[in-house]
């Protein structure tokens, strides 16, 4: 509709005899940048509409073939990036329609959604080589978008870098398991994760021609964007290498990892091909097929048919050869530079219950361990000994409340860093660091003010305010003025750790230098994001306390883990 035609059969012809001078293509919509086999204009105007803004913005480019009708379950079918370009500027001015989300909502999304975002500096060129930040959404697994979480502030406040957000499939469109998807030679286990990996290949191929350096890449995520950064980290046991240098991790979540196989899987797939009107169907291969075959309007029912918290990654054998947790404490990953973190009350969230619900430690059985079914009774046994009850002697507990998120944190959300930042360390990578989010979204406290600074506060400071949903429509509050010091300082730390491996060599001016995580054998260092009440912050460094240290080690050990399955 917006789309101008360009020269491609001059180009061709001016190969075909021999010159070998560049053409420039150009268009009225925005700035080019020609893949070859695929041209785009990109978005020169800033989100606050200053027509001469230093980054530009490309939204919704292709990484992969639109993934429907056979494509439906199965890993991401690569684009023809040898193809010429059929003589068409594509407008990738605004971002693209996000994937379906859970609750789905017919008109809410596409399955056509394997797209991803560029912003680059305006003066960035083929030439420039700039190191490149590619973050990836959270939401479970089952929900999250792009546009959700721009990054238009980390490249005007870095222009040194290349910032990129990718889509991937959720839910059961991207995480459908069973026998049914294991025994098909065209269908595959963890499609959202195969998703992932294809954007970051693409982003190898292709980041150049925006001033990208491919050998410069650093993947960030959170929740179960953070834990997708992990299994990245992990896949294939390691034995593929990794298309990225660096990652950071936010608030690793995710929930027990299941078996592909497993009868859990087995029914969750059941359950969602009746919800879709496919159980008369008796074979493997005919269910399948109606799956594909079902309209999108019967995939919603199904897909609303399913707990989100059903919704998980796999054990696969292939991707995943194993638990994260175990090939990470077996060496098997690739070994990157690491910053990683959570926020200081992520347990809230997953306590399962208010605080006034916490009374005994029955309690925190009936509300806590439903999301990890697999802890024994023996293990809870020994959690309840290891966290003192709120009257024992010395204890940290106030409240039976406090012990209950504090357990459910620490599970996976603020203990798997620990592994990864100590694994690492061991490892003899230099560039390791350690945080913690120590600042509410003021927006989630006001609703909830139990919930303190609660998971995904620090997404609300990185991206612009965000309390965005696709379903709910995308929200964006104003910060104050110390809230918007704290938001330039963790853009300016995290860019700098994207650019240069160390979140401190290009922090703002004023912000306190970040020392690596273990600078002596015993030091866990960690930078603390504080908001102030004048003009600086009050973030800064703390060591984190042995009894945190402790804990983190205990549920991380080979044996609780193959119990959490995280
Ligand atoms: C370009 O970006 C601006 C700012 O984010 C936005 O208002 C506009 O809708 C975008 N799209 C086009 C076609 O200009
Ligand atoms: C990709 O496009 C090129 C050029 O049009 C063609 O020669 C090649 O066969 C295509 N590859 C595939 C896998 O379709
Ligand atoms: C040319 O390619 C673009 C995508 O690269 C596509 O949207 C468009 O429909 C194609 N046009 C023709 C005439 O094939
Ligand atoms: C682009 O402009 C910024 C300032 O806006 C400058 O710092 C940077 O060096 C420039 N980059 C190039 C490649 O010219
Ligand atoms: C499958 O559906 C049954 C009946 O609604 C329900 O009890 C069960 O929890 C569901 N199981 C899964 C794994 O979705
Ligand atoms: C798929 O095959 C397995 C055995 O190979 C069987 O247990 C399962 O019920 C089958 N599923 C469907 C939907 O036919
Ligand atoms: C574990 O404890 C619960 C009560 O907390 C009990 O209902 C259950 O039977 C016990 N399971 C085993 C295997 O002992
Ligand atoms: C801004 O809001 C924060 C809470 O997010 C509050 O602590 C701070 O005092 C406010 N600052 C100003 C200057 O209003
Ligand atoms: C911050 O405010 C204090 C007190 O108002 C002032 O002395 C100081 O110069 C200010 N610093 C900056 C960097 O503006």
């Amino acid at each position: 509709m917006f789309s101008t035609t360009y020269a491609r059969a001059f180009l061709a012809l001016v190969l075909w005899t021999g010159f070998t001078y560049a053409l420039t293509i150009s268009s009225p919509l925005g700035p080019v940048v020609d893949l070859s086999y695929a041209a785009y204009a990109g978005n020169a105007t800033s989100p606050t509409g200053d027509a001469n803004s230093s980054v530009v913005f490309f939204g919704g480019i292709p990484y992969a073939q639109a993934p429907l009708g056979n494509l439906r379950f199965r890993a991401p079918q690569p684009l023809n990036e040898t193809a010429t370009g059929n003589g068409t500027v594509v407008d990738a001015r605004n971002f693209a329609t996000p994937c379906i989300q859970q609750p789905a909502v017919l008109g809410v999304g596409s399955e056509d959604c394997l797209r991803l975002n560029v912003w680059k500096p305006a003066n960035a060129t083929e030439s420039s080589n700039l190191p490149v930040v590619v973050y990836i959404y959270g939401g479970g697994l089952y929900a999250g978008t792009t546009q959700g979480f721009p990054m238009y502030d980390w490249v005007a406040e870095n222009q040194g870098i290349v910032a990129v957000s990718v889509s991937y499939r959720l839910n059961v469109l991207g995480f459908l398991s069973g026998s049914a998807v294991g025994e098909a030679p065209d269908a595959d286990f963890n499609a959202g994760l195969l998703d992932q990996r294809a954007a970051l290949e693409w982003v190898q191929r292709n980041i150049g021609k925006f001033g990208g350096d491919k050998d410069q890449v650093t993947i960030d995520g959170e929740s179960a964007g953070g834990a997708s950064v992990v299994m990245q980290m992990v896949a294939y046991g390691g034995e593929k290498g990794a298309p990225f240098k660096r990652v950071v991790s936010q608030s690793i979540g995710y929930d027990p990892l299941i078996d592909p196989l497993s009868s859990r899987a087995e029914t969750l797939f059941a359950n969602f091909s009746i919800a879709v009107g496919c159980s008369n169907d008796t074979s493997n291969v005919s269910a399948l097929a109606c799956l594909r075959e079902a309209p999108l309007e019967s995939i919603v029912t199904g897909i609303n048919a399913i707990g989100n918290g059903d919704i998980e990654a796999v054990v696969d054998g292939n991707f995943l050869p194993d638990l994260p947790s175990h090939l990470i404490t077996s060496g098997r990953f690739s070994t990157v530079e690491y910053m990683g973190g959570h926020c200081t009350h992520d347990g809230r969230t997953f306590a399962g219950g208010k605080p006034s619900q916490f009374v005994t430690d029955q309690d925190i059985v009936a509300l806590t361990f439903p999301r990890w079914p697999y802890v024994t009774n023996e293990t809870l046994q020994e959690v309840f000994d290891f966290y003192p009850k709120v009257n024992a002697t010395g204890s940290p507990f106030v409240t039976e409340y406090d012990r209950a998120w504090t357990i459910a944190g620490d599970v996976i959300f603020t203990c798997m860093d620990q592994l990864i930042a100590d694994t690492l360390v061991s490892k003899g990578v230099e560039n390791v660091f350690s945080f913690r989010w120590n600042t509410p979204n003021p927006v989630l406290l006001a609703a909830s003010p139990y919930l303190g600074v609660m998971h995904t506060s620090d997404l609300y400071y990185l991206f612009d305010g965000t309390t965005s949903a696709a379903n709910a429509g995308f929200t964006f509050t104003p910060f104050n003025t110390s809230e918007v010091l704290l938001s330039h300082e963790a853009i300016a730390y995290w860019t700098s750790f994207a650019a240069t491996g160390s979140p401190s060599t290009l922090r703002s001016p004023g912000s306190t230098a970040w020392s690596p995580y273990l600078s002596s054998a015993t030091d866990r260092l960690r930078m603390v994001l504080t908001v102030g009440n004048g003009n600086v912050t009050q973030s800064g460094l703390e060591q984190k306390t042995q009894f945190e240290v402790d804990r983190c080690a205990f549920w991380m050990q080979d044996g609780i883990t193959a119990q959490t399955r995280v």
